[in-house]
């Protein structure tokens, strides 16, 4: 709580390999907490279906299952968290992936006087990620995350397939979670606020140990 007693808000990272939930649980906790979901993945993809000059710069790079320029993604995030809706807190999604965008992430935040509170890992085996990611289909108009076994979408819904959840991208999105994003796990272990969740399960059961997690 601040000293005026009101809560004094969440930010959390999720940090997961792709498809691992990040962006389910992301949509129901900002809910719950009332602050916005920061997820560069969504913001890129926005930028590309706009045909924005870093739309530009980013598809190819998504469509091969690499990662868009540090660079790139600090500057949107920068922008984003320094919004009126983001002060009392966000839930990161997709960011950071890399040691540099950790950094720059610490920069910003204690330069705004708003430390983090948790980063959550949530922990897929890589064989349920890539049924996860190829079967995943989102609803062009609300941006609802459906999969066709798992969570099935409503009989005349209109649904996207990512570009980037064929099959073998998908393996090449993995492969740089692992050599990229993974060495974040002991950086924020040391710096104590790792907490790691178990990501098999319902969205529900997903959702109550991330709680448990952040302490609620
Ligand atoms: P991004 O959009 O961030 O993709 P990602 O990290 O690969 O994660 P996903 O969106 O694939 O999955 P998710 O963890 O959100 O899972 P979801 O909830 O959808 O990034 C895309 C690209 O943008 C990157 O490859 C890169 O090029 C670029 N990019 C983005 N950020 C960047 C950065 N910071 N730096 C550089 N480049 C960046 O769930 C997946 C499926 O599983 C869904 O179908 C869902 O319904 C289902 N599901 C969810 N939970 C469960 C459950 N408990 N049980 C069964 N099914 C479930």
């Amino acid at each position: 709580m601040t000293r005026s007693g009101t809560p004094a808000g969440v930010r959390v990272i999720l940090l997961g390999a792709p498809a691992s939930g990040k962006g389910t649980q992301g949509a129901i906790l900002c809910e719950k907490f009332g602050v916005p979901k920061i997820a560069t993945g969504d913001m890129l993809r926005a930028a590309v279906a706009a045909g924005t000059e870093l739309g530009k710069q980013a598809d190819s790079l998504m469509k091969a299952g690499q990662l868009v320029p540090d660079s790139v993604v600090i500057g949107l995030v920068k922008e984003r968290v320094s919004q009126a809706d983001a002060k009392n807190g966000f839930i990161l999604d997709g960011f950071p992936r890399t040691v540099p965008q950790a950094d720059a992430l610490e920069a910003l935040l204690s330069g705004l006087g708003t430390p983090l509170d948790k980063v959550v890992q949530i922990d897929v085996s890589r064989d349920l990620l890539e049924e996860r990611a190829t079967l995943r289909r989102t609803d062009k108009r609300t941006g609802h995350i459906y999969h066709l076994k798992y969570s099935p979408p409503p009989l005349g819904a209109e649904l996207e397939h990512r570009a980037d959840d064929q099959p073998e991208t998908v393996k090449k999105r993995l492969d740089q979670y692992d050599a990229m994003t993974a060495a974040l796990l002991p950086h924020y272990e040391k710096l104590g606020l790792l907490r790691r969740v178990d990501g098999v399960g319902s969205p529900n059961e997903i959702t109550a140990r991330i709680l448990a997690a952040l302490g609620n």
